[in-house]
């Protein structure tokens, strides 16, 4: 696919990017997940990659991307309440090292999922006590881990509490609202203090989360549930996160529910938003479903549906990137990726998502990064090995990676769309 002579848009410090999660790549005998899924008992180091780590990030430099989003793997590096592993903290530390060597920048996530073992035996996110216990590892990272100007605290808070505590399909695994809505109050306050701790020993810090925004539609246009149900899940998932940045007060307004009002201590405490985009969701009222709802992903405008089912509907991010923009904050795209084992399908998807931000900064959003999801095939949380989302593939038997033509697309992408 060619790129026809053209000015591009993106400004010549667009960050360029690709985005991990520790133990999607390397596992961890200490974290929760590793004794959640069965699966991961085959292959508890998953792609290998705490160990050639070093081969993995000169992979960033062949694409010639200038910045990294990765994260760190807390039961690495606490694996034991009152144990701190110098080793891994050094090992994080050199990858920050590697990226500064080769010009990359490095956003690190503080928290991606997993938990030390401990963490969720004595104290899950809807206990008071996880403030603590979240804030302690956050400063220890802040104050040892040296270079990093780019924080994320939380990758998608909103999963964190969907799936362990309203779908149950994550650790903790429970299905409790009254707990979720403690869970939420205690992670975003987590977000709000670490913001400033932050700030006190990174001066010029950049701090945010990654929040997954989606597009909804309901199923039947007709149909006043199903569209009652879009216009819920859209307040919810893209609008009530961004109303609590704005005021410090989550509103939480379910169909046939009285709204709940949480206050939170994160008022302005962002300094650009992080978005995770991948796909449009259909909703149908289904009473015989969990709360009611039932989703679906549609192929509606015919670019195929993902290795996972997922639709492929790039101008919904355009949507997102707006909702996003009432902030009025620079905005990054933290994760945009397709699971696929067509390549060429691969390079579709992100041409017409970098297509998409193309359009969004000429009309003037200050987009400022894309980190595509993600550098080499790896664990999935809920589906195992076999999503593919790698600009590299690699053979889950002998570890090899090879590129695939995404990733020489996506280094041509990024030459080509660069003011220089
Ligand atoms: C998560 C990743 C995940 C990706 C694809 C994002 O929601 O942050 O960890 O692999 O989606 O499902």
């Amino acid at each position: 696919m060619h790129e026809t002579t053209r000015k591009p848009a993106f400004p010549e410090d667009f960050q360029w990017g690709v985005a991990t999660s520790a133990f999607q790549l390397e596992g961890s005998s200490n974290a929760d997940w590793s004794t959640w899924d069965p699966v991961l008992s085959d292959i508890p180091e998953i792609t290998n990659h705490y160990a050639v780590f070093r081969e993995d990030l000169k992979l960033l430099k062949d694409l010639g991307v200038n910045s990294y989003r990765f994260s760190i793997e807390w039961s690495r590096i606490q694996p034991r309440p009152d144990t701190w592993d110098d080793e891994a903290i050094a090992h994080y530390q050199e990858i920050i090292d590697i990226l500064r060597s080769y010009n990359i920048e490095p956003m690190v996530t503080l928290h991606h999922f997993t938990h030390p073992k401990w963490f969720l035996e004595r104290s899950p996110w809807h206990k008071t006590a996880s403030i603590e216990k979240f804030l302690r590892y956050t400063e220890k990272m802040v104050a040892t881990l040296r270079n990093v100007r780019y924080w994320i605290t939380f990758n998608e808070p909103y999963v964190i509490l969907i799936g362990g505590y309203l779908d149950g399909c994550t650790p903790p695994g429970l299905r409790d609202v009254p707990r979720s809505l403690v869970a939420l109050k205690n992670i975003f306050t987590c977000h709000g203090k670490a913001y400033d701790i932050i700030h006190r020993y990174v001066p010029d810090a950049q701090v945010s989360i990654a929040h997954n925004m989606s597009v909804f539609a309901p199923w039947k246009k007709w149909n006043p549930l199903d569209r009652l149900l879009k216009k819920s899940a859209n307040f919810f998932y893209n609008h009530s996160i961004i109303n609590a940045f704005q005021t410090g007060v989550f509103v939480i307004k379910f169909p046939f529910s009285r709204a709940v009002e949480i206050e939170v201590p994160i008022k302005n405490k962002l300094d650009f938003f992080g978005v995770n985009y991948y796909t449009r969701i259909h909703l149908r009222f289904n009473p015989l479903k969990k709360m009611g709802v039932e989703l679906r992903h549609l192929d509606i405008e015919g670019h195929g549906l993902t290795n996972i089912g997922w639709e492929v509907h790039p101008r919904g991010l355009a949507k997102v990137l707006r909702y996003a923009s009432r902030l009025d904050l620079p905005l990054f795209i933290t994760e945009n990726g397709i699971a696929t084992h067509d390549t060429e399908m691969k390079v579709r998807y992100m041409k017409q998502h970098v297509d998409v931000i193309e359009r969004c900064l000429k009309d003037g959003l200050d987009v400022r990064g894309y980190f595509y999801w993600t550098l080499i095939d790896n664990y999935e949380w809920l589906q195992g090995l076999d999503s593919r989302f790698g600009l590299y593939k690699v053979d889950f038997k002998t570890l090899k990676r090879s590129p695939t033509s995404a990733a020489t697309y996506y280094a041509y992408l990024i030459q080509s769309r660069s003011r220089m």
